[in-house]
C-alpha cells in the first residue's frame, strides 16, 4: 500500500489506507474466494474481457455467485481506474464469499463482497527488471491439479509464499515451482517461458501452469513475429541449459532472467526477449479495453 492506492467497495470510491475488510469475511478466514490481478496503460485496462471470464469461470468452479454483472464490475473497474492519480497502475479485483461466523460452511455468508484497490505494483527491482533476474528452483511443490485445478485463481497462495520465502532467503528475486512429476511448471505469480535453438517453449497448462494472460500474449506476438512457440514439458535441466529465460505475468510484465540456481542463461535479455518484449510494449499501450468494448 502506498499514498496512491485507491479502493472501490460498496459502489463508492475511497483511499486505500482507509479501506476495511470484516474480521468474520471468509476471504481472510479461509481464503475463500477469487481474485484478478490486471494492469491499466494509459487509463485502459489491458484484456479486461479476458480477466473478467477467468474470474467468473474461477467463481462458478466454487460455487460463488458474483452478484454483479459483468458491465457492473466493468463499471467499477473504470470508476477506479479514473480514480487512481497515475496513468498506468495495477488493479486486483476480489470477491470473497463475503461475511458469515466463524467455520467453514459458505452458507453462512450471504452476500460476497466485491473489492477493487487500484495501486502499483512492482514485482521485482527496477535493476532485476534491467539486467535480469537472479532466480531459483523452490523445494516447495505445486499444489497438485487433483486437489486443487489451478485454473480457480483463489485468495489461497500459501505455497506460492512459501516458494518466495525460499527466494528471498537464497538471495534471489524469483522462485520456479515444480508439479509432483518435478516437471517445472511457473514462477509464484507469472508463467515461465525458455528459448532454445530459436524455439519458444513455455510448460503445458495441463500439466498444472495458469493459462496466464500475458502467457497467451506472449505467445500471439510470437507468432506474429515468426518465431516457432509451443507449450512443452521442461525439467530444471531444460531451464539451465536454455539460451533465454523470461517471466510474464500481468504483476511481472516481461521480466528477464539472468540465471537459475547459478546457472547463467546463454544470454540475457536474449534476442528473443528483447523481440517480444518491445512487442509487449507497443501492444499495452494501444490495446487496452475502454467503454465502448461493453
Ligand atoms: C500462479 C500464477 N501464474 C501465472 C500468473 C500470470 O498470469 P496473468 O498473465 O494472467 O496475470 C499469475 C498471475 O497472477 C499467477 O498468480
Amino acid at each position: 500500500m502506498n499514498g496512491k492506492a485507491v479502493c472501490w467497495m460498496e459502489g463508492k470510491i475511497i483511499r486505500g489506507d482507509e479501506a476495511r475488510v470484516s474480521v468474520f469475511d471468509h476471504g481472510l478466514l479461509y481464503g475463500d474466494g477469487v481474485f484478478e490481478g490486471l494492469r491499466f496503460y494509459q487509463r485502459r485496462v489491458f484484456r479486461l474481457s479476458a480477466h473478467l471470464e477467468r474470474l467468473f469461470l474461477s467463481a462458478r468452479a466454487i460455487a460463488l455467485d458474483i452478484r454483479q454483472s459483468a458491465g457492473q464490475i466493468r463499471d467499477a473497474v473504470e470508476k477506479t481506474v479514473a480514480a487512481f492519480p497515475d496513468e498506468n497502475g495495477y488493479l486486483r479485483l476480489i470477491v470473497t464469499r463475503g461475511v458469515g461466523s466463524l467455520g467453514i460452511d459458505p452458507r453462512k455468508c450471504p452476500e460476497p463482497s466485491l473489492l477493487i484497490i487500484g495501486d502499483e505494483l512492482a514485482m521485482v527491482s527496477p535493476q532485476a527488471r534491467e539486467r535480469g533476474a537472479s532466480v531459483i528452483i523452490a523445494s516447495t511443490r505445486q499444489t497438485a491439479s487433483d486437489v486443487l485445478d489451478p485454473r480457480i485463481k483463489s485468495l489461497n497462495y500459501l505455497n506460492r509464499i512459501m516458494a518466495k520465502i525460499e527466494a528471498n532467503m537464497a538471495g534471489a528475486d524469483e522462485a520456479l515451482v515444480l508439479n509432483s512429476l518435478g516437471h517445472v511448471m511457473e514462477g509464484t505469480a507469472d508463467n515461465v517461458f525458455i528459448v532454445r535453438n530459436g524455439r519458444l517453449l513455455t510448460p503445458p497448462v495441463i500439466e498444472g501452469a495458469l493459462d496466464g494472460i500475458t502467457r497467451a500474449v506472449a505467445l500471439e506476438l510470437a507468432h506474429m513475429a515468426g518465431i516457432p512457440a509451443m507449450e512443452s514439458p521442461l525439467a530444471p535441466y531444460d531451464i539451465y541449459t536454455a539460451d533465454e529465460c523470461f517471466l510474464t505475468g500481468t504483476g511481472a510484465e516481461m521480466i528477464p532472467v539472468r540465471q537459475v540456481d547459478g546457472r547463467l542463461m546463454t544470454s540475457c535479455p536474449g534476442p528473443v526477449f528483447t523481440e517480444l518484449s518491445a512487442r509487449f510494449s507497443a501492444l499495452v499501450m494501444e490495446n487496452g479495453e475502454n467503454e465502448d468494448l461493453r
